[in-house]
């Protein structure tokens, strides 16, 4: 059923947990993961006008996803579990989205809450788009859950 598992990372504990369950779902599914990053160079650079300095900015966010996406990918495998990533540039709930299209995915698996939110909400803003406009089922893991 769960053939095609997409993970958004965002760096935070709660993705993390969020993929920890991913991977027990593909395990038990014998499914394939793909996971992504999507940088948004708006949220980094704001409106101030372009400059080295945000080059370098930018450069560091797009490194860290990468480092991000290869140690999931790693993680997986080390589980046995076949998985590839990508790091995206864009608007993060858009990108989220037509990845998973893109992947044909069965399930998005996220975290409620990322790197930026307040845990007063209930769940932060790219996991609620994410849930609002997903054509397949999605799957929101709280921090806190053992995984
Ligand atoms: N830039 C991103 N790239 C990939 N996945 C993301 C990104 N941002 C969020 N996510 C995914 O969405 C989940 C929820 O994060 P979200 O950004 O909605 O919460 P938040 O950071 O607490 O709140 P907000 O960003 O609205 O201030 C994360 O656990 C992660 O799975
Ligand atoms: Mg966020």
């Amino acid at each position: 059923m769960f053939k095609r598992v997409v993970v958004p990372l965002d760096g935070s504990e709660c993705a993390d947990k969020a993929f920890g369950v991913a991977v027990d779902l593909a395990k038990l599914h014998g499914s394939q993961i793909a996971a992504c990053s999507i940088v948004d160079p708006v949220l980094v650079v704001g409106s101030t006008p372009p400059s080295p300095a945000m080059d370098v900015v930018l450069t560091d966010m797009q490194n860290e996803a990468h480092r991000r996406i290869d140690d999931a990918v790693e993680r997986a495998r080390e589980a046995g579990v076949a998985a590839r990533g990508e790091v995206i540039t864009g608007v993060a709930f858009e990108r989220i989205l037509d990845f998973a299209k893109r992947n044909a995915a069965d399930v998005i698996v996220m975290g409620t809450h990322g790197r930026e939110g307040l845990p007063r909400f209930f769940m932060g803003s790219v996991a609620e788009m994410v849930l609002r406009k997903s054509s397949c089922p999605v799957l929101i893991v709280r921090e806190g859950i053992e995984s």
